[in-house]
């Protein structure tokens, strides 16, 4: 998608919702989630979050990102069920309503980000003894985990080892080993996948919970929001010459608040200019396109009207 037609989306963006008849409505930093009994309806808003704030929109990003993440559901709904039931609007997914595990589950394949900067300062956090001399955003010769707790509203999430996990009571012992082993199975074949493409997957979140006692996974999947990627190409020639990679995701935004505005989620929101948003958005826009191998189709409009269109008869009920 082009530049011209994101620019022209910035007017019509969808920041918020408000569909009472749907359900109890919970809102995220992303999504608005609406809850009326075992059914959840999760809208993707265009909302941008940094650094655990909400920082502006993004033209098609509510398309873009349940999309996509609808691409890798089905990818990988024969080695994990998840939670899909539907997906009546390009922003919106009607869901099976688990009971969410209080963890969210991180899966590592490079030092980077905030494990490289815990390396760096001699932390461990996750308990992984990673061997000293490691170089930045060089590759583990297998994925790690690194979990955090899920902190209710308004906290942030806190790194926390996988034998903590357990002896907090967040995961017994068996559920540990059957979320780890899913979330690394779905891991390996996100990049086995996203290597094809020309991309690596280099991290990412998952979430997993309950659905009738059976283990389900929920949220989201590999977005350029809960994910990173880079590009493959140059990624050996980038690296050996100490540069960072080529990156398809939300970090692009952080180093931009981090050095343009001297922000890393305290003290006053930066406002975020049209060209940094546009730029972001074709980002996610290529993200999209190089992991689906197909065009991202969005039209330029009101997303509210679409959706009250879309989801009419779900508001009937
Ligand atoms: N199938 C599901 N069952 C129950 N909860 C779900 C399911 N899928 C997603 N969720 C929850 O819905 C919410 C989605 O909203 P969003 O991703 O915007 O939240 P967030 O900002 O990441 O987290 P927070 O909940 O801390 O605000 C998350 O709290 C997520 O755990
Ligand atoms: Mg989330």
């Amino acid at each position: 998608m082009d530049h011209a037609t994101l620019r022209a989306q910035l007017p019509f963006t969808l920041a918020r919702t408000d569909f009472p008849a749907l359900g109890e409505k919970y809102q995220g930093k992303v999504r608005d989630t609406y809850a009326k009994g075992e059914r959840l309806v999760l809208v993707t808003t265009d909302r941008l979050s940094a650094f655990d704030h909400v920082l502006t929109t993004l033209p098609f990003k509510g398309d873009l990102l349940n999309q996509l993440a609808q691409h890798w559901f089905k990818a990988t709904a024969h080695i994990v069920p998840n939670h899909v039931l539907d997906v009546p609007d390009p922003c919106v997914t009607v869901a099976r309503r688990a009971q969410p595990f209080a963890v969210e589950l991180v899966v590592r394949a490079h030092l980077t980000g905030s494990l490289w900067r815990d390396y760096q300062a001699g932390k461990d956090p996750y308990g992984l003894k990673l061997p000293p001399g490691l170089t930045k955003n060089s590759a583990f010769p297998a994925p790690v985990f690194t979990p955090s707790t899920k902190a209710p509203k308004g906290q942030h999430d806190e790194p926390i080892s996988a034998a903590q996990v357990v002896e907090r009571g967040l995961l017994t012992a068996r559920q540990l080993a059957e979320v780890t082993e899913a979330a690394f199975a779905i891991f390996r074949e996100g990049q086995r996948l996203a290597r094809a493409r020309g991309l690596v997957l280099v991290d990412t979140k998952y979430e997993m919970g309950l659905v009738q006692g059976k283990l389900t996974l929920i949220d989201e999947i590999h977005t350029p929001d809960s994910s990173r990627y880079w590009e493959l190409d140059s990624l050996d020639a980038r690296l050996a010459k100490g540069e960072e990679p080529v990156m398809l995701d939300k970090e692009n935004l952080r180093q931009w608040l981090i050095t343009e505005r001297n922000f890393s989620g305290h003290g006053p929101l930066p406002q975020i200019p049209d060209d940094v948003r546009v730029n972001l958005a074709g980002i996610y826009a290529r993200a999209f396109e190089r992991i689906t191998g197909a065009a991202f189709e969005g039209s330029v409009g009101d997303v509210s009207a679409r959706l009250a269109k879309n989801l009419a008869s779900l508001l009937r009920g």
